[in-house]
């Protein structure tokens, strides 16, 4: 079978990594989540008193681990729950505005992707760092949908919100991601978008499924 990279994007809580590691999955291929990443440097950030960037990412020690998803390492401790909480959601598009960071992270990106059978999720893996992935899809959905099935993942995770408190934090986030200065999130010209609003997360796997096997 021919190997191929799949890029997701799109904005915040639009359904891309619980879809995109249904794929990987379905597919055998590898899932890489880098909102993840650029969360993990958000940790780091926060701990660290010295706030400059390039000498925090002198010294970072970030690791994906592949189970059933993915677990996230910072200097060998396991962050993956840490990172989803508040503290981590308000500060992460800041951080992934930086030049610094996202030209490190980009360049680690690219590692993972050149020998293909990855599907990686994100704002800017079409645009920016798989430019010549073989499949492209960029996921919306409307802001109600988002905020409701976020709300759902909060209060499976133990983290507190309101649906109304999470309206207003994606429309916030989704409005700094699309309008920093370098890669803004916007859609490939290559890509496919996909409106998962209404649509179950078995329907659309099976169509990004059926995309694929065009492309094996
Ligand atoms: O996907 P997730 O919501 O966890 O991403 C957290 C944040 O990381 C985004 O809001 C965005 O600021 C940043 N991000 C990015 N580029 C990516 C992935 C995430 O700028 N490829």
């Amino acid at each position: 079978m021919k190997k191929i990279n799949i890029a997701i994007d799109g904005p915040a809580a639009a359904g891309k990594s619980t879809i995109a590691k249904k794929v990987a999955a379905a597919l055998d291929m590898v899932y890489v989540d880098t909102g993840a990443m650029y969360r993990a440097i958000t940790l780091a950030y926060l701990k660290s008193d010295d706030k400059d960037f390039e000498r925090l990412l002198q010294d970072i020690d970030i690791r994906l681990v592949a189970d059933n998803g993915q677990r996230v390492l910072l200097s060998g401790e396991d962050i993956t729950e840490r990172i989803r909480e508040n503290d981590i959601t308000e500060n992460v598009s800041y951080v992934a505005s930086q030049g610094a960071v996202r030209s490190f992270l980009v360049e680690l990106q690219q590692q993972m992707t050149r020998d293909k059978g990855v599907v990686m999720d994100g704002r800017d893996i079409g645009t920016t760092v798989i430019p010549d992935a073989e499949l492209k899809i960029y996921m919306v959905a409307s802001v109600e949908e988002r905020a409701n099935r976020r709300q759902l993942d909060n209060e499976a995770r133990g983290i507190e919100s309101t649906v109304e408190q999470l309206k207003e934090d994606i429309a916030h986030r989704d409005h700094l991601d699309m309008t920093r200065e370098i890669s803004p999130l916007t859609q490939a010209g290559d890509a496919i978008e996909i409106d998962t609003t209404g649509r179950s997360i078995e329907d659309v796997t099976a169509i990004i499924l059926k995309l694929a096997s065009d492309k094996l």
